[in-house]
């Protein structure tokens, strides 16, 4: 007991005593490497900016599974003179692609259609954002940006332990998609090193000839090749039509805290706002970190914004979306009429479903920066699954997206994480899939407070939604906000999955009493938080979450 003490004050000393001074600038990442490269290009001067495209050529080659220049995703930044803003690059469905292409004649899902394989590639929108940004808030020649990501693909990175067991698990699908002879066919092990000549091939190609090798030469032709052969639709028009956007982030407050997320097309910044606001006017921080009353009202918010996604959101260039009364005040407080204390909401009594489990683990990637000019960013990119559709572009060295999946194939059924949609998330061709991404800026008293963001399909939303609660409501440093505990629910299916022997026996005991569906055997660990919080004082702090091998690099 006295030496578990003794070594308890020994690491909280160690931990206090390097937290003396402030860093001045910070990324955490996925991985280690990508960090590194991030901070090397703060190092000789860029801004967040560059710092953020550099990382994410980093992640495309050392987290092969999430990290890409062939997924994703949203970006959100709040600049040091305040301004705030946010990118949209996300896949989109191709020309040819209609409302019911995952279904037969019968009209039932064709399985693992939307999922793996060609058809389930969404148009790629990853390196057109990230030109987009560099010319908008670029300073370091994008080559430069580019350059350690070569080295590192020629160089190599080391097989981790959790990505060996990642890369193993999915073998046998790489093969079954592109045969004996792909890539990752091989069999690694942990310590090994990954070499990627064919993606420091694409690499160079993009740092030379710019986004147009990716979507009008040899790389597209590349990719419509492979998709062609693995039975998709995506054809060079397709690549040639992408476009990423700019769009005004979601902004609501949480009591003295101003919130910007994402808005559509992902759901994350609303539903993150209807969580949020729907907890507000209880006291939450009486009731405590995982209080037994804290989680039932969280799990019912949950469970109203999870409806409400299904049913309104979607691309808001194709489908007109009631934002303002979504994170309308009145109509939260409306939403928790019905709520009790007492007993569980039933989620047949907000909405009907059919109930299916989730299929999948979690591969997306987020990523935070603060730089030392005071710029922020707010990262999240994704392939979807684990290495996409598994097809594999085997001349270029790199997996393609299943972003596909992310639309509703059929109104009413749930897709690989559970989700279900309708019409207003229904293929179209053009289109843009309805995400659950929630890259988020705080501030608090008008200064910069939080960043940050996850993968985990749809228990993003959720993870960042209790990881600022944590911080904000329950006092935790960053590290502890991120590494604490998480549950998740979302209206369909009734269950609520917490992660396992990491809650208190008697509480999950009294939540199944009064009515909530909570099995023993989850065993999935929820959302992996890469955050940066900066104290009333502006010290910076970073959160790196435990769950994975992410990583956080400073500049001191
Ligand atoms: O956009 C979305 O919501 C999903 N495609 C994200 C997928 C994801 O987070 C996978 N897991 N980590």
């Amino acid at each position: 007991m006295k030496k578990t003490l003794f070594l308890s004050l020994a690491l909280t000393f160690i931990l206090c005593s390097k937290e003396t001074k402030s860093p001045k600038a910070a990324v955490v990442s996925a991985r280690i490497e990508a960090s590194k490269i991030g901070i090397e290009i703060l190092k000789k001067g860029g801004n967040a900016f560059d710092a953020m495209i550099a990382t994410n050529f980093a992640l495309a080659v050392c987290f092969p599974n999430a990290g890409n220049i062939s997924g994703g995703g949203f970006m959100v930044y709040r600049k040091n003179n305040g301004e705030t803003g946010s990118i949209d690059y996300r896949e989109m469905a191709p020309k040819k692609a209609y409302e019911k292409m995952f279904q037969n004649e019968s009209g039932e899902i064709i399985s693992d259609k939307s999922t793996k394989g060609g058809l389930a590639v969404g148009v790629p929108g990853t390196i057109a954002g990230l030109f987009e940004i560099h010319r908008k808030f670029g300073t370091i020649p994008m080559k430069d940006l580019i350059k350690p990501s070569i080295d590192l693909a020629l160089k190599g990175f080391i097989v981790t332990a959790g990505q060996k067991s990642s890369l193993d698990s999915k073998r046998d699908e790489f093969i079954e998609v592109n045969g004996q002879n792909t890539f990752y066919a091989n069999e690694f092990k942990k310590g090994d090193t990954i070499k990627n000549k064919p993606m420091a091939e694409a690499l160079k190609l993009i740092s030379e000839k710019g986004e147009e090798a990716f979507y009008e030469g040899e790389i597209a032709k590349s990719i419509v090749e492979e998709v062609r052969e693995s039975g998709g639709i995506i054809d060079l028009e397709d690549m040639a039509a992408y476009k990423p956007k700019w769009r005004i982030p979601v902004n609501f407050k949480y009591k003295e805290l101003n919130i910007f997320s994402m808005g559509p097309p992902s759901s994350g910044g609303i539903c993150l706002a209807q969580m949020l606001k729907m907890v507000e006017k209880y006291p939450i921080k009486e009731f405590g970190y995982n209080n037994e009353k804290t989680i039932q009202l969280m799990i019912e918010a949950e469970r109203r914004s999870y409806a409400d996604r299904s049913k309104f959101l979607g691309d808001p260039d194709f489908v007109k979306i009631p934002v303002d009364t979504l994170i309308n005040d009145k109509y939260l407080l409306n939403r928790m009429k019905d709520f009790s204390f007492s007993k569980a909401t039933s989620s047949s009594k907000i909405n009907p479903g059919e109930i299916i489990s989730w299929k999948e683990s979690e591969e997306t990637t987020h990523f935070s920066i603060i730089d030392q000019f005071g710029n922020a960013i707010s990262t999240t990119t994704t392939l979807n699954a684990s290495y996409g559709s598994k097809v594999y572009v085997e001349k270029y060295g790199f997996f393609l997206n299943n972003e596909m999946d992310d639309f509703s194939s059929k109104p009413g059924t749930q897709n690989m994480f559970g989700l279900i949609g309708g019409k207003a998330n229904s293929i179209e061709p053009g289109k843009r899939m309805l995400s659950s991404m929630t890259p988020t800026i705080i501030e608090k008293d008008g200064s910069l407070y939080m960043i940050l963001g996850t993968p985990g399909g749809s228990t993003i939303i959720t993870s960042v939604f209790q990881v600022i609660l944590n911080a904000y409501e329950f006092g935790m440093n960053i590290q502890d906000a991120v590494n604490f505990p998480r549950f998740h629910h979302q209206w369909i299916p009734e269950k609520v999955e917490f992660e396992k022997e990491r809650f208190k026996n008697a509480t999950i005991k009294s939540l199944q009493m009064k009515g909530y569906d909570i099995s023993s055997d989850y065993i999935r660990k929820i959302g992996r938080v890469d955050a940066i919080m900066i104290s009333d004082e502006g010290f910076i702090s970073a959160g790196a979450d435990p769950r994975g091998d992410d990583a956080a690099a400073f500049i001191y």
